[in-house]
């Protein structure tokens, strides 16, 4: 995320951006960042860090609690007291319930692991907190940037004739760049419109529209990419993970959409842009 918001930075004239990496800002570190917003000043803090190895959580509590949760605290008393608005993201993996239509803010959360509960305990001590905050669930997010499934299913697509994918697990990609674009977006219209300003201390769900699983994925990206890979579908169970994955990810974005006249584009305009992206960095 942190990289796609790098990125667009050059084409939003609006904004002054300072980007900081984990040895400059280590949002366990209280001093260090109290000392980064006494220098900076920002209006907006855009909270990009997190630890997302899901499984590897499952045997190291601490450091996943300690970035995911523990830092909400530390960053939530750090901005008490300055005019600062704070982005942070979360995740589907909060909900974890199979409701059959798409998941509302409102719908109970339910995460399984420890990831999902590190990240659900972070949320709620951002709310208790009453820092003027804006937090964004999204879902499998795909980017040219790090480590994701879409990078992972090109690469395996070159080196495998057939791989076996989930079929009964839902949800709809998100590409970062939108995801960033909303966010920066979002930052205008609360800077320039009060009407709109309240809605920013919120939870608000966020990824490409429609709906698919990861095995239609995986094979759509064999076809757009020309690779010959063959994809077989496999259920959860036939892949056992330390971590449960939820079957159902399928997020509404009504709320956001209505709230900041947003227009999210169908996930396959998201996987082709970002494959496009991928390509011309080769
Ligand atoms: N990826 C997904 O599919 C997905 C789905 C739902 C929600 N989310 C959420 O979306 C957000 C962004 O995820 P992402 O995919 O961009 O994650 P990512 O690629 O794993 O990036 C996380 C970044 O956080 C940094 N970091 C870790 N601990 C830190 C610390 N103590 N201080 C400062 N930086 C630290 C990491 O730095 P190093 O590189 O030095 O380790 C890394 O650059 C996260 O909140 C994640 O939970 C992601």
């Amino acid at each position: 995320m942190g990289q796609e918001f790098r990125h667009l930075a050059s084409s939003y004239e609006y904004f002054t951006f300072e980007f900081y990496d984990r040895k400059d800002a280590d949002i366990t570190d209280k001093v260090a960042l109290n000392l980064l917003m006494d220098g900076s000043n920002p209006d907006f803090l855009i909270n990009c860090a997190a630890y997302t190895t899901v499984d590897k959580a499952e045997t190291d509590r601490d450091s996943c609690y300690a970035v995911n949760t523990d830092a909400c605290s530390v960053i939530t008393e750090v901005l008490t007291g300055r005019k600062v608005r704070l982005i942070h993201f979360s995740s589907d993996y909060v909900y974890h319930q199979y409701l059959g239509f798409p998941i509302r803010e409102t719908d109970e959360p339910n995460p399984q692991g420890v990831y999902a509960q590190s990240k659900l305990e972070g949320e709620k001590i951002i709310r208790a907190s009453k820092i003027p905050a804006l937090i964004l669930r999204t879902s499998w997010v795909i980017s040219s940037f790090g480590h994701n499934f879409l990078k992972t299913m090109l690469r395996l697509g070159k080196e495998k004739p057939s791989l076996q994918v989930i079929h009964d697990q839902y949800g709809a990609p998100t590409y970062a760049r939108h995801l960033a674009q909303a966010v920066l977006d979002i930052i205008l219209i609360t800077a320039t419109d009060e009407k709109k300003g309240h809605y920013f201390n919120d939870t608000y769900n966020f990824a490409n529209e429609g709906i698919i699983t990861w095995y239609d994925l995986a094979d759509r990206i064999m076809k757009e990419a020309g690779l010959k890979c063959i994809i077989h579908p496999i259920t959860t169970a036939d892949y056992p993970t330390l971590a449960k994955r939820p079957h159902w990810s399928v997020l509404s974005k009504h709320k956001i959409k209505e709230r900041y006249e947003l227009e999210i584009p169908h996930w396959y305009v998201a996987l082709k842009e970002c494959m496009d992206e991928i390509k011309n960095k080769e």
